[in-house]
């Protein structure tokens, strides 16, 4: 019985100095990679940034793409190599998962979709910050005192940020697909019911602190933050939307950074600080140029004070036909294009290419006004463009050439609507009042390509097409530029 005994005691003995020995190894293991993981961290960020730079100009944003897609790898690889994660198996299928619906997605998606798509993304970060920050909440390490305060305000905000932008996201997918009016929900005293919501958030937030941590304000908050998302966006409307997309975006970063703040992921805190500081940049930019409040941006409701005009009757429109345009574009000395959503639709960027080729071999000066929401994507119109070759030099922004209109013979207006309406400078009560457009109708000839009277995007109706100087070329817009190139 002794000698059983002083066996089974030396035998614990050894098992319990081998995992004294493989815990010491494992922290010695530990230690000496977190210098390593901590610099593929930093290398990662700085590559991030280089990323963010290089897309800030069509030609280099080829390599913007290679930087960030190298720092995201690295990014992965040091987090899996970091030894205090031990469920490597179900991070890896999750990858996977994740990886191949990733690829899927990108491989489907349309580019006139991408709006869709990167609404649909932030919502998920939303989510994901929303589980992380109850989780934390759940599940921590113990502390006390200012340090849990610290945290408890960290889940607080972590949750009521996400929740906002979870919710606001998936509105905005739905009006971006169609899914939702694009019309601005009116409810009345929304501003008042925002503020609220604020008020009683902040209130929630300091009982939580108070109480040391307490699941029922936190779920509360959770409820209010969720709806007050919704509202946000709902309260947006049509020709807003950009401005919404890049403020959710900005919105995601922030919700990733409190996560990272959560977990101590000190590369999620830069990487979400990084996109919610240049979403808010964006979401001024995009604010200067549609004329509208940042402030107000944020509090969810510019734009909705306006009374939608009923059924007015703009008179009749012109219509023409591929011979007419040719005939004018040949005897025009200068000649600007103006692309819209209808270009992205059509996929008429190549046909618009030749054309401007063999005006431009013809001496007629073409050159492109480019709207800054003109699409459904920052971008999108020189995305296209440049897709299809056009030199640069020709593609210009609204302000560089809006003033030399009335020096134009022939506008050539494929495919775009809202940005080139005149009631957002005519008409007050119109939703997308104060907003500067291209002024098109100062040309000498407008030419607008389009299927029908619909109208854009607004869902105003477009008098422009019905001045005397416009003239209506209906049908696809590769079909009708092909056929005016084939009448040249
Ligand atoms: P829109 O106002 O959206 O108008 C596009 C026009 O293209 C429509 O009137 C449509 O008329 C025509 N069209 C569609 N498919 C066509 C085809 N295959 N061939 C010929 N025409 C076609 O365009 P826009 O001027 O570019 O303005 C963009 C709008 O989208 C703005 O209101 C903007 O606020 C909003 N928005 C922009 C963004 C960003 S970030 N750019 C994001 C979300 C929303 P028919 O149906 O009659 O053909």
């Amino acid at each position: 019985m002794n000698l059983l005994t002083l066996n089974v005691s030396e035998k614990l003995s050894a098992t319990v100095s081998q995992l004294a020995q493989t815990t010491s190894e494992n922290l010695g293991l530990f230690e000496s990679s977190m210098p390593l993981i901590n610099g593929a961290y930093f290398v990662a960020a700085v590559l991030f940034i280089f990323s963010l730079i290089g897309l800030s100009k069509q030609e280099s944003a080829e390599s913007g793409v290679w930087y960030g897609i190298i720092g995201m790898a690295i990014a992965l690889a040091a987090t899996i190599a970091n030894p205090s994660v031990t469920n490597i198996e179900t991070i890896l299928i999750a990858m996977v998962v994740g990886g191949l619906i990733g690829t899927w997605l990108a491989i489907k998606v349309e580019m006139t979709q991408m709006p869709e798509l990167v609404a649909m993304l932030h919502s998920f970060v939303g989510l994901a910050a929303v589980a992380v920050g109850f989780n934390s909440f759940l599940e921590h390490q113990p502390m006390s005192g200012i340090m849990l305060n610290i945290h408890l305000v960290e889940v607080f905000l972590g949750v009521f940020i996400g929740a906002v932008t979870f919710t606001g996201s998936i509105v905005a997918f739905g009006k971006l697909r169609g899914i939702f009016s694009s019309k601005s929900l009116m409810l009345p005293h929304r501003h008042k019911m925002n503020l609220m919501a604020g008020l009683i958030s902040i209130a929630l937030m300091v009982y939580f602190v108070q109480q040391q941590g307490h699941m029922t304000s936190l779920l509360i908050m959770s409820g209010i933050a969720l709806v007050f998302g919704w509202h946000l966006v709902a309260s947006i409307g049509g020709a807003d939307m950009p401005v919404v997309v890049s403020m959710l975006n900005s919105y995601s970063g922030w919700a990733a950074a409190a996560a990272g703040f959560l977990l101590g992921n000190d590369l999620l805190i830069v990487t979400g600080a990084l996109v919610g500081s240049s979403g808010a940049i964006l979401s001024y930019i995009m604010c200067k140029a549609m004329n509208r409040s940042f402030i107000s941006v944020i509090a969810g409701g510019f734009g909705t004070n306006v009374v939608v005009s009923g059924d007015q009757d703009y008179g009749e429109h012109i219509e023409t036909n591929a011979e007419d345009v040719a005939d004018m574009l040949v005897n025009a000395k200068s000649v600007i294009i103006t692309p819209g959503y209808g270009m992205a639709v059509a996929q008429a960027q190549y046909p618009v290419y030749e054309l401007t080729r063999q005006l431009r071999d013809k001496g007629i000066k073409v050159r492109f006004g480019i709207h800054p929401v003109a699409g459904r994507l920052p971008g999108h119109m020189n995305v296209l463009l440049a897709e299809a070759k056009m030199p640069y030099d020709i593609v210009l922004e609204m302000d560089e050439l809006n003033d030399d209109f009335p020096e134009t013979d022939v506008v050539l207006v494929i495919g775009a609507n809202d940005t080139v309406n005149p009631s957002a400078m005519d008409d007050p009560n119109s939703p997308i009042a104060g907003m500067p457009v291209l002024k098109v109708w100062n040309a000498k000839q407008v030419i607008g390509f389009k299927r029908s009277m619909n109208p854009g995007y607004a869902g105003v109706q477009n008098p422009l097409f019905f001045k005397d100087n416009t003239h209506m070329l209906f049908g696809d817009a590769r079909d009708s530029v092909e056929n005016i190139i084939k009448a040249m």
